[in-house]
């Protein structure tokens, strides 16, 4: 999978592809992650990408001209010239985007090509959503102070469920959310902590009991945590 990453704060997208898991699934020749400061594609020499918004008010927009030539060009490198054939998806990382799940990571780690474009300031002018941006894709009902955080939350979520990135590839399965269960406890050693003690089932070497106690446990966190993801 290759994803092409369009910011105006390169910088901060440097250091969390480049450890762990996101570093081996580069390594591997999984995944691919390009990121692109959007200044590249400025309209004039102060680097200019931003503007006032029309009607007035508070804060800045993000224009047409870098972006759609930003996006047609990266299109071109991907080596098609009509960026809805070049890409699978164009995502927009916005607060009033679907709220991103397990669900939705699953389905994109099958692409072959995404784009992300982190907004800034008010957002991105409105025509570059109707004419270019396929989906638009929010990590919470909270305001982050741009789309770049959001844009490593999902292409993480992503990058590590392509198959193969894992060691162990099933681990991934019985991750959170994977099954609308929330994961069971974990322990390590050592057996006992200041008197805590690990939960004798998991030191029986019975495979079945353990499997059966830990369905439990998710059922009963997810119960008691996230009702509402049991009625999804
Ligand atoms: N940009 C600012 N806040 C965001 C959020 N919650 N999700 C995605 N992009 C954002």
């Amino acid at each position: 999978m290759h994803i092409d990453i369009l910011t105006v704060l390169p910088e901060l997208l440097e250091s969390p592809f480049q450890h762990s898991i996101m570093k081996r699934a580069q390594e591997k020749g999984l995944l691919s992650i390009k990121v692109h400061h959007l200044r590249k594609w400025a309209v004039n020499d102060y680097g200019q990408v931003d503007d006032y918004q029309y009607g007035g008010g508070a804060g800045m927009v993000m224009m047409c001209e870098p972006l759609a030539n930003a996006i047609e060009e990266l299109s071109k490198e991907r080596n098609r010239d009509d960026p809805g054939a070049a890409y699978d998806e164009i995502i927009y990382l916005t607060p009033d985007g679907e709220k991103l799940n397990q669900k939705i990571v699953n389905a994109l780690s099958l692409k072959e090509n995404l784009l992300l474009i982190c907004g800034h300031y008010k957002g991105i002018d409105e025509r570059i959503r109707e004419h270019f941006i396929t989906r638009e894709i929010s990590v919470g009902d909270y305001v982050l102070s741009g789309g770049e955080i959001a844009a490593v939350v999902l292409a993480d979520a992503i990058g590590r469920i392509i198959p193969g990135v894992l060691n162990d590839e099933t681990s991934a399965l019985f991750d959170s959310f994977q099954d609308n269960l929330l994961a069971p406890p974990v322990y390590t050693r050592p057996e006992d902590f200041r008197g805590w003690k690990v939960p004798d089932v998991l030191l029986s070497g019975d495979h079945k009991k353990i499997e059966e106690w830990r369905n439990e446990l998710s059922f009963k966190r997810t119960r008691e945590r996230r009702p509402d993801l049991q009625n999804d």
